[in-house]
């Protein structure tokens, strides 16, 4: 099950506590993602100026990037109350009116997987996001009539790790869209080093190159890898994280220099050896390796693609010549027909 594995990027339980002690209170401190930072500082100085708010800002990627992270930054650089919900959490339009009108002026409402929020309360939203207003049905019938409220000035975050998922009026009511990329390697080294500062954990640098190169290029997967190895080296080396001690402890994790655990292998495997290769459709796959298409689509394919070990084809997937040399199989004849 996906909850029970070591690098998926998704937060487990396990994270909750890790995710808020290991999370970056100031820009300054966000490791990596220059562009954001740079848009974002002038951004929320120019709002400031104008003594706004800033612009609603949606934030897309992959899940363990940061995007609650920045959403929590945001609100703060801005000296703002931050309110959390999510797509799901929101399930009347009674429940996001009575969000909206407890809202103060300058407040962020952060909402987390706002793909997943239904089409009649999208709508409630968009008055809301434009004109700061909300539109409420008073009455029923032929008498029924309009009542508009008006909301104070506040500002929408939105996360969404499938934004070919959020409609367009949605999308284009953000004044702001930043992308999250995976990270550089030397990144995530520098995001280990702040968290074994912060966790009083001794780690040389070849250990946290180490971690670092099967950490996913996700923030998350690094710091919760760098977790395991940490109270592995309290029982075997009085905590202190070598080299010899990261490669034992992941080797027993089972994850490979790759950082690709059993189930990418299983998945590679499945397409190279019970579908020769590909293309295979992504629900045959599922049902292959007994995976959700949804999990496959959001959790594993990215990072797979990411590596150049699986392509997405027109006619599916297929496995490419990395992949075969990663799990030390043949590569066919008539590969390079397939990738097409
Ligand atoms: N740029 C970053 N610099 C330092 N740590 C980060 C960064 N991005 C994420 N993290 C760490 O990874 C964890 C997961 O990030 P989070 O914002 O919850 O991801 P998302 O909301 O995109 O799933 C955070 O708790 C934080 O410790
Ligand atoms: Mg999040």
């Amino acid at each position: 099950m996906e909850e029970d594995r070591v690098i998926t990027p998704a937060q487990k339980d396990e994270d909750k506590t890790l995710d808020s002690t290991l999370r970056p209170a100031k820009l300054d401190d966000f490791i990596g993602q220059s562009r954001i930072k740079d848009n974002l500082n002038i951004f929320m100085e120019a709002a400031t100026k104008r003594k706004e708010p800033i612009e609603h800002v949606l934030l897309h990627g992959g899940p363990g990037l940061g995007k609650t992270t920045l959403a929590y930054i945001i609100a703060k650089e801005m000296t703002a109350n931050i309110r959390i919900t999510s797509g799901p959490a929101i399930e009347k339009a009674g429940d996001l009116a009575a969000i909206l009108t407890n809202l103060s002026e300058g407040d962020v409402l952060f909402i987390d997987e706002i793909h997943r929020l239904n089409k009649t309360i999208e709508e409630i939203l968009y008055p809301a996001m434009e004109d700061y207003a909300l539109d409420i049905i008073v009455g029923k019938g032929p008498g029924a009539r309009t009542l508009r409220l008006d909301l104070p000035k506040f500002t929408i975050i939105g996360a969404t790790t499938r934004m070919s998922l959020i409609s367009s009026p949605l999308r284009d009511r953000f004044g702001v869209h930043f992308k999250l990329n995976y990270y550089e390697t030397e990144e995530i080294e520098e995001i280990i080093n702040r968290s074994s500062k912060i966790l009083a954990t001794q780690i040389d640098d070849e250990a946290a190159n180490k971690i670092a190169g099967r950490s996913r290029q996700t923030p998350r997967v690094a710091n919760r890898l760098l977790k395991r190895v940490r109270d592995f080296a309290q029982v075997k080396s009085e905590g202190q994280i070598t080299p010899d001690i990261t490669d034992e402890a992941l080797s027993m994790m089972e994850i490979d220099e790759s950082g690709l655990d059993p189930v990418d292998r299983k998945i590679l495997e499945a397409i190279i050896e019970k579908f020769s290769g590909g293309p295979v459709g992504v629900s045959t796959l599922a049902a292959a390796t007994g995976e959700e298409v949804d999990t496959i689509e959001e959790l594993y394919e990215p990072y797979l693609m990411q590596c150049g070990l699986l392509k997405r084809t027109p006619r599916g997937r297929v496995a490419t010549e990395n992949a075969y040399k990663h799990l030390n199989i043949a590569v066919p004849e008539d590969l390079q027909s397939k990738l097409l």
